[in-house]
C-alpha cells in the first residue's frame, strides 16, 4: 500500500516537472530575413552572362558572419553556390571576396544586421572567375614565386647549424610576415587592375620587402635588381586602397615606399 501512494506521488511530481519545464521553455525567436545577392557565373554555362542571385536567411538561426551565412545557403537552399573556405579564422585567406563594396575575407566580417538593406557579394574584382566567388589566383602566386620568397644565402652559418638573428632585427619582421596572401589588398589596387601582367601588386611587393630586410638574407641585391624597372613596382602611385582594405590590419602601401626609399639611397 505505502509502496502504492509513494510511487503515485512520484507520477504526480514528474508530472508537474514536465509540466514546469514546458511552461518555462525559451520562444522561438521570431523569423528575420537578411537578403544576400550573391554573384552566381559557371563555366558549364560559358555563354550565359553573370548574374547576381537572391536568397534571403534568418538571421536568428545564422552565425555571426557572412561565412556563416554563405555556408548556411550551400547547405540548405543552394549546393551549386561555389566559394572558397578553410580555416574559418582568418588564417588561410581562401574566403576573400568583396562584401558590401568591400575587398575582406567572409569569415572575419560580421553580417550587417539592417535587415532592411541587402548585402551584395562579388568575387575579388578584376580577377577571372573559375565559378561564383572563386577567382583564379594563377597569376598572382606565379608573382609571388617570382620575388623568391625564401632565405637565400652563400654563406653557412657561424655555428653551422642555425642563421641567428638579433630581437632587434627580427623584430624588423612584425607587420610583414603575418600576410596571409588572401589577395585583398592587390585586387583593391587600381594599378593592379590595369597592369596586372606586370606590375607585382601590394601583396607581392610587401613579400619582397619582407625578404629585403631579412637580416639573415644575402640576396638583397638581386631582389633589388628585379625590382628595378619601370613596372614591377613603380606603378604603384601610393593611392592606399591597399592598407585601408586589408582585413589583417597590415600595411603593404608602407612596405612599398619603403622599397622605393631603398632603391633611390642605395
Ligand atoms: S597584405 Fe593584407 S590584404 Fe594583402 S594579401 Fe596580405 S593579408 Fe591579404
Ligand atoms: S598604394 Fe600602391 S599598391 Fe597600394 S593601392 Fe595604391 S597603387 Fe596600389
Ligand atoms: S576561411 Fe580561412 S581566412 Fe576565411
Amino acid at each position: 500500500m505505502n509502496f502504492l501512494r509513494s510511487s503515485s506521488a512520484l507520477r504526480l511530481n514528474t508530472a508537474s516537472i514536465i509540466k514546469r519545464g514546458l511552461a518555462s521553455a525559451p520562444e522561438a525567436k521570431p523569423v528575420n530575413n537578411k537578403t544576400f545577392k550573391i554573384y552566381r557565373w559557371s563555366p558549364d554555362h560559358p555563354n550565359e552572362k553573370p548574374t547576381l542571385q537572391e536568397y534571403k536567411v534568418d538571421l536568428n538561426q545564422c552565425g555571426p558572419m557572412v561565412l556563416d551565412a554563405l555556408i548556411k545557403i550551400k547547405n540548405e537552399q543552394d549546393p551549386t553556390l561555389t566559394f572558397r573556405r578553410s580555416c574559418r579564422e582568418g588564417i588561410c585567406g581562401s574566403c576573400a571576396m568583396n562584401i558590401g563594396g568591400r575587398n575582406t575575407l567572409a569569415c572575419l566580417c560580421r553580417i550587417d544586421t539592417n535587415v532592411s538593406s541587402e548585402t551584395k557579394i562579388y568575387p575579388l574584382p578584376h580577377m577571372f572567375v573559375v565559378k561564383d566567388l572563386v577567382p583564379d589566383l594563377t597569376h598572382f602566386y606565379k608573382q609571388y614565386k617570382s620575388i623568391q620568397p625564401y632565405l637565400q644565402r652563400d654563406t653557412v652559418p657561424e655555428d653551422g647549424k642555425e642563421n641567428l638573428q638579433s630581437i632587434a632585427d627580427r623584430k624588423k619582421l612584425d607587420g610583414l610576415y603575418e600576410c596571409i596572401l588572401c589577395a585583398c589588398c592587390s585586387t583593391s589596387c587600381p594599378s593592379y587592375w590595369w597592369n596586372q601582367q606586370e606590375y607585382l601588386g601590394p601583396a607581392v611587393l610587401m613579400q619582397a620587402y619582407r625578404w629585403l630586410i631579412d637580416s639573415r638574407d644575402q640576396a638583397s641585391g638581386i631582389r633589388k635588381e628585379m625590382l628595378e624597372n619601370s613596372m614591377s613596382m613603380y606603378r604603384c602611385h601610393t593611392i592606399l586602397n591597399c592598407t585601408k582594405t586589408c582585413p589583417k590590419g597590415l600595411n603593404p602601401g608602407r612596405a612599398i615606399a619603403e622599397i622605393k626609399k631603398q632603391l633611390a639611397f642605395q
